[in-house]
């Protein structure tokens, strides 16, 4: 009989927070193995930020050449979407960073083992050591043992069984990026106007489809800053995005031409819906982007006492261990902040306090600390953020000074033809700690990473405006609007304030 495979930490899934934690580990010289049953990066990597990203780029490269051109005086004729070709563009990004990953794995030498990753039991006794039984199934059968077992198996797009998303007209976002879809729909239905109906809708309305959107909160975007969402309302009715707030979509059909959703007011009752008044939208197509879903069945935690709580695998969150010690969970099917930068994170964390539990390896446990995470929406214009809103910051601290500024009065962004947008920072007029930062135009996703750097490391307004920022850079709306919270941004007729 052949030798048990035994590894200090078996890796279930190899999406953000799956791959991270595989290949993390290895770098402390851990002996690793990790398992996928589709395809390594998973959601972000295959069907979410990066071939959102792409397509993102096709229409940003179409903004600039319809909205630029003849003013920077570069003369193109009329420019033509080809989606086909976008797609195929799209999907050669994904296909190689999926390859390059697979790369990584081999080139630190940790095993990618291809099927459905289980815990079997816990206390099995290898060579006189307790350890986890794992098993893959699929295009690989395995059976191995582990000292630490990470599940990273990520989420899945929610459904609603009255939306009866048939994957052909009523599609979710892992539909919408299939590799294989490749022709434009002319209408668009788009339902949740969150973060991914957001996206979405700007793609495609940019590629020339008439989005119309369905929303049961009173705003889209409804946790953003209210003069953001204002701003990009702004752009959205430029792109004749049609946007439907307070709708209760109550049915979502796949016609013989197209789809039809059913909606009334988001203010009646349940139990009236019925004979409530209606109002009907067709379309082609219909997106159904109404948040996602975690991913925890088949893994075999419940009977190894780990707690599930609505899918949601409970961890304790300084550690990222579950109630089954030796069993970490990282990424969306744990996170309540469902981001993959959240699950890179989350994956250090709980690689570093697995191998420090191990023993003799060179790394200090972690504590997990969620209170600064950036977010990114790619609309256009890009959003930004990070902690708290204004609104929350001032029923949170008795004096908030905010400082503002607006990308038209920065020389770099006028010089660029970006002049949508501005930047604000709100701090303790206190002491001059950041509470929050937020950014509507070009290169948002961008600069709220130096307000989360400073935030995170204690960094005052003045600190960051001390900073001596390059010229000329879009970095500068950073400068101005720290430094206008004590009313002292050069490009901005204000007051001082002390
Ligand atoms: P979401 O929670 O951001 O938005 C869903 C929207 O659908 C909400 O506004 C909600 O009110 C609405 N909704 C829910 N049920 C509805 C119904 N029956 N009828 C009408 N509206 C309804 O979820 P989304 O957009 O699906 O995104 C899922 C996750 O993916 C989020 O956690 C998001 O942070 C993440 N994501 C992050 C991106 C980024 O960082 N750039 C990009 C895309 C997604």
């Amino acid at each position: 009989m052949s030798e048990p495979q035994v590894y200090d930490i078996f890796v279930i899934g190899a999406g953000s927070g799956g791959y991270h934690a595989a290949l993390r580990a290895s770098q402390y010289g851990a002996k690793v193995a990790i398992c996928e049953k589709g395809k390594v990066g998973g959601t972000c990597l295959n069907r979410g930020c990066i071939p959102t990203k792409a397509l993102y780029s096709t229409v940003k490269l179409l903004e600039d050449i319809k909205q630029k051109s003849k003013t920077f005086g570069v003369n193109v004729s009329e420019p033509v979407i080809d989606f086909a070709q976008a797609v195929e563009r799209k999907n050669k990004v994904v296909d190689e960073l999926v390859a390059g990953i697979e790369g990584l794995f081999k080139q630190r030498k940790v095993p990618l083992f291809r099927g459905t990753g289980k815990i079997v039991a816990k206390d099995a006794e290898v060579n006189g050591e307790s350890l986890f039984q794992c098993s893959v199934e699929g295009e690989d059968n395995v059976e191995l043992y582990a000292r630490k077992v990470i599940v990273a198996t990520g989420s899945t797009p929610a459904q609603i069984p009255a939306f009866n998303i048939d994957h052909q007209k009523i599609l979710d976002s892992d539909d919408i990026l299939d590799p294989n879809f490749n022709q434009l729909p002319q209408t668009l239905l788009v339902i949740g106007a969150g973060v991914i109906g957001c996206e979405f809708a700007n793609i495609f309305a940019n590629m020339g489809v008439k989005v119309v959107m369905l929303e049961f909160l009173p705003s889209m975007l409804a946790t953003e800053e209210k003069l953001v969402i204002k701003e990009l309302q702004k752009s959205f009715d430029e792109l004749g995005i049609e946007v439907n707030v307070s709708q209760n979509v109550i049915s979502v059909q796949a016609t013989d031409t197209g789809v039809i959703a059913t909606t009334c007011d988001a203010s009646v009752p349940k139990e009236e819906v019925e004979n409530a008044e209606k109002r009907t939208f067709e379309a082609d197509l219909c997106l159904v982007s109404i948040g996602r879903a975690k991913v925890s069945a088949g893994v075999g935690l419940e009977d190894l006492g780990v707690e599930i709580e609505r899918g949601a695998i409970k961890t304790n969150p300084k550690t990222l261990e579950t109630a089954c010690p030796g069993v970490y969970a990282v990424g969306d099917v744990t996170s309540p902040i469902m981001l993959a930068h959240v699950a890179y994170y989350g994956a250090n964390v709980a690689v570093a306090n697995a191998l420090h539990a191990i023993g003799g390896f060179d790394v200090e446990p972690k504590e997990c600390d969620l209170s600064v995470v950036p977010y990114t929406i790619f609309t256009s214009p890009e959003i930004g953020s990070v902690g708290l809103r204004e609104e929350k910051a001032k029923e949170k601290t008795p004096k908030v000074y905010t400082g503002r500024f607006f990308y038209g009065s920065l020389g770099k962004a006028k010089a660029m033809g970006e002049e949508k947008g501005f930047m604000q920072v709100s701090a303790d007029a206190s002491n001059g700690q950041i509470l929050g930062a937020t950014c509507i135009g070009e290169g948002a996703p961008e600069l709220i990473s130096e307000i989360a750097l400073a935030m995170q490391n204690k960094i005052t307004a003045e600190g960051v405006a001390e900073t001596i920022h390059s010229h000329p850079t879009i970095s500068e709306m950073v400068l101005e609007s720290v430094e206008d919270v004590y009313g002292m941004a050069i490009h901005k007729a204000a007051h001082r304030r002390k």
